[in-house]
């Protein structure tokens, strides 16, 4: 199974209509597409990416489902837009989802950075709610996706919430891409802190 079809999976576990989720790269819109089908009728997406060609594709793909409704889109960089959103929905959002790299068909000078996806992880602790899902997929086979992808295999194996780790073989042709599941911690009945500091990695208090 292609790992973008393991994220769909994830995302059908724990996504309900209603729900409030981030597409932190929206991209060419088809993760975005499957959330909002999944919160659907009263849900709310939030898609960032900070190329105004996959904003339009990405819009492009939920209006032709009807469901571009449901969709706040935000054209900028994911770290300072997950930063900010933590302000507006602590510990609320149900899932978010990365999908590391270029756009596909597109510029593929502009891609992900290690800074900015470390801030935007860093973000994702305070917007999820407890035991919200956060998907990371990074792909290896192109220049800086390596040292992207370790990066965030860092952040994560410090991370408490970690949970899975898919890995697809190597081959002679390729390093295929990786995904992370990491889960938001359930907060203890007796604390009334959205956001603990207790989710965050060593050293990122
Ligand atoms: C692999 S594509 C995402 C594909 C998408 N998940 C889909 O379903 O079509 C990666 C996207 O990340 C975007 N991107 C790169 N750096 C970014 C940043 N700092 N903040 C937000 N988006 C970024 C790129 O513009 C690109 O559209």
């Amino acid at each position: 199974m292609r790992l973008t079809e393991k994220v769909h999976n994830y995302l059908e576990e724990h996504l309900q209509p209603g729900d409030l989720a981030i597409d932190a790269t929206a991209g060419n819109g088809h993760d975005c597409l499957k959330i909002a089908q999944l919160i659907a009728p009263n849900g709310r997406l939030i898609a960032v990416d900070r190329q105004c060609a996959a904003i339009t594709a990405s819009r492009h793909r939920l209006s032709t489902h009807k469901l571009q409704h449901l969709c706040e889109w935000i054209e900028g960089d994911h770290g300072e837009a997950l930063q900010a959103l933590g302000q507006r929905y602590p510990g609320q959002a149900s899932a978010i989802v990365f999908n590391l790299g270029y756009l596909p068909g597109g510029d593929k000078s502009i891609q992900t950075e290690v800074a900015t996806t470390q801030t935007a992880l860093k973000a994702c602790t305070a917007l999820l709610k407890p035991s919200g899902i956060l998907l990371v997929t990074a792909y290896r086979g192109h220049p800086g996706g390596m040292a992207e992808a370790e990066a965030v295999a860092q952040w994560m194996h410090a991370y408490t919430g970690l949970v899975q780790c898919h890995e697809p073989e190597k081959n002679a042709e390729s390093t295929p891409p990786i995904l992370w599941v990491a889960k938001a911690l359930e907060l203890d009945p007796n604390e009334s802190s959205a956001a603990p500091d207790n989710r965050l990695p060593p050293g990122e208090k």
